[in-house]
């Protein structure tokens, strides 16, 4: 029996939240150049998507590039943002077949003009879908999330429209990114780190943490749903004793 049909359609996570690393390790290993990791990273993006699509995810949020990335070498980094462009272009079709909800969080800002066009673009074009929603967090950091939210609130009550006392843990989730999406219940790491690299670290508070050495353009649709039979087989408590869940 394929791992599909071992998944219980009844308990999947609603959202799953995914790490993709392992690109450039990945490349080297064929003797290439970082991108063209990246460039098959798409194909995993791919698969993963309609996998997850296809046993009733709801939400699924890609980690693409973090506020660490500007970072890396600059021809690195100018390679993704055209390959966010291509890639986008190239699947808007399949997006729209599928159903499917493009969306972004991060501090999109600072995209170069082209990208942030495309990505705008896209997310309009695929506005009426409702299928699964596919969020690619896209110059992201967690930290600056928080800190922004913190921010928003701090105003609120600086122009006397909220008081310290209301501000309650749906206030400060009101006010990060992730306002429209529900709290992730799985998150996937590849590539064998076991770090959460600044991502989503509120809305992660009680996600099942899956770890795989797979890099990421080797992680395909089996993958996806050894994950999910993974995460089923635990118990999820939320505190609570074994008894009471
Ligand atoms: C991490 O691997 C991967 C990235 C920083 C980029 C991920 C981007 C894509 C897969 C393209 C996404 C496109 C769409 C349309 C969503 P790494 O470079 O950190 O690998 P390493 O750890 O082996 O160096």
């Amino acid at each position: 029996m394929g791992y599909q049909d071992q998944i219980d359609l009844s308990r999947v996570p609603q959202h799953i939240a995914v790490i993709m690393d392992g690109n450039g390790r990945w490349a080297k290993g064929f003797g290439k150049l970082r991108v063209f990791g990246h460039h098959n990273g798409v194909k995993s993006v791919r698969e993963v998507v309609e996998a997850a699509d296809d046993i009733g995810v709801k939400y699924i949020t890609l980690y693409t590039f973090s506020s660490e990335n500007w970072n890396r070498p600059k021809l690195e980094v100018t390679a993704i943002m055209e390959l966010l462009v291509s890639a986008l272009s190239k699947e808007i079709a399949q997006m729209m077949k599928n159903n499917v909800k493009l969306s972004a969080i991060g501090d999109l800002d600072m995209l170069p003009p082209r990208c942030l066009r495309e990505l705008t673009s896209s997310m309009e074009k695929t506005s009426g879908n409702t299928g699964i929603v596919m969020t690619l967090a896209i110059s992201y950091s967690s930290r600056r999330e928080l800190t922004q939210s913190a921010k928003n609130i701090a105003q609120l009550v600086k122009d006397g429209k909220l008081n310290p006392e209301d501000i309650t843990e749906e206030v400060f989730a009101q006010n990060l990114y992730t306002h429209d999406l529900p709290d992730p219940e799985l998150l996937i790491r590849t590539s064998g780190e076991y770090r959460i690299s600044n991502y989503l670290l509120w809305q992660i508070a009680y996600a099942e943490l899956y770890f795989t050495p797979k890099l990421w353009p080797d992680f395909r649709r089996e993958d996806l749903f050894e994950a999910v039979l993974d995460y089923q087989k635990r118990e999820r408590r939320f505190g609570k004793t074994s008894e009471q869940v």
